[in-house]
């Protein structure tokens, strides 16, 4: 029987995970999440860049787990606010911390400035292996924080997150719409010729002892 070479997503974060899930889902590989392996590993984000953050998030399970690991590293980038909260997205305004206090947060902290409130989201994504450097991508992409929300789906700031050249927030989209658009989907999609590679050998292994 076959086994499928496994890759573990560094995060506990539900919507990136249902995310990063559906990108990967055309690659022959197990993707698994650290509660899959009893795994509860606090990272302390303390870089200073996205991809700082997102390596160490990807090395520490890589190594916790001997798996290859991917991680992603995000956050929203408001000009009217310097880019902040940035690499804060996370732990923006009082705690405790909700999708909805930070939203709350946010446009509390618009609410004297102009509009439009220009923005964007980024995703650095690092794939981190036990024999391998680490690599890490970046995804981008541009819109405008809006006063009220609109959308059911997605996380984080994603109902008052307009994207650029449409009327459309990101929780107006569906799974399959917010990752062609959006930064984890652009980033993810940049990473997969080096999943391909990393995996090949293993997908060949597999092929090699199903016939013996
Ligand atoms: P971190 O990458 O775990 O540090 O968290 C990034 C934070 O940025 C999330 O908790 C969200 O608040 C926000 N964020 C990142 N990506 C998205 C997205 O796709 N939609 C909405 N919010 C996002």
């Amino acid at each position: 029987m076959k086994n499928n070479p496994q890759l573990i997503i560094a995060t506990n974060n539900k919507g990136k995970v249902e995310e990063i899930q559906s990108l990967l889902q055309g690659l022959d590989i197990a993707l698994l999440v650290p509660a899959d392996l009893g795994l509860n590993i606090e990272v302390i984000e303390n870089g200073t860049t996205y991809a700082e953050n997102a390596m160490k998030k990807a090395q520490t399970l890589s190594q916790a787990s001997g798996l290859t690991s991917l991680a992603d590293d995000s956050g929203l980038e408001v000009d009217a606010l310097n880019g902040k909260p940035g690499l804060q997205s996370n732990r923006f305004g009082p705690e405790p911390y909700t999708d909805t206090s930070r939203r709350a947060y946010l446009l509390h902290k618009l609410a004297d400035s102009p509009r439009p409130w220009a923005a964007r989201f980024r995703a650095t994504v690092a794939i981190a292996s036990p024999e391998r450097a680490g690599i890490t991508f970046e995804g981008v992409c541009p819109g405008e924080i809006i006063p009220d929300e609109r959308g059911e789906n997605g996380f984080g700031y994603d109902p008052i997150f307009q994207l650029d050249g449409t009327d459309h927030t990101m929780a107006e989209l569906g799974l399959i719409e917010k990752n062609r658009f959006s930064h984890r989907g652009k980033a993810i999609r940049k990473a997969i010729p080096i999943l391909i590679e990393i995996f090949g050998n293993n997908l060949i292994m597999d092929l090699v002892q199903e016939s013996s």
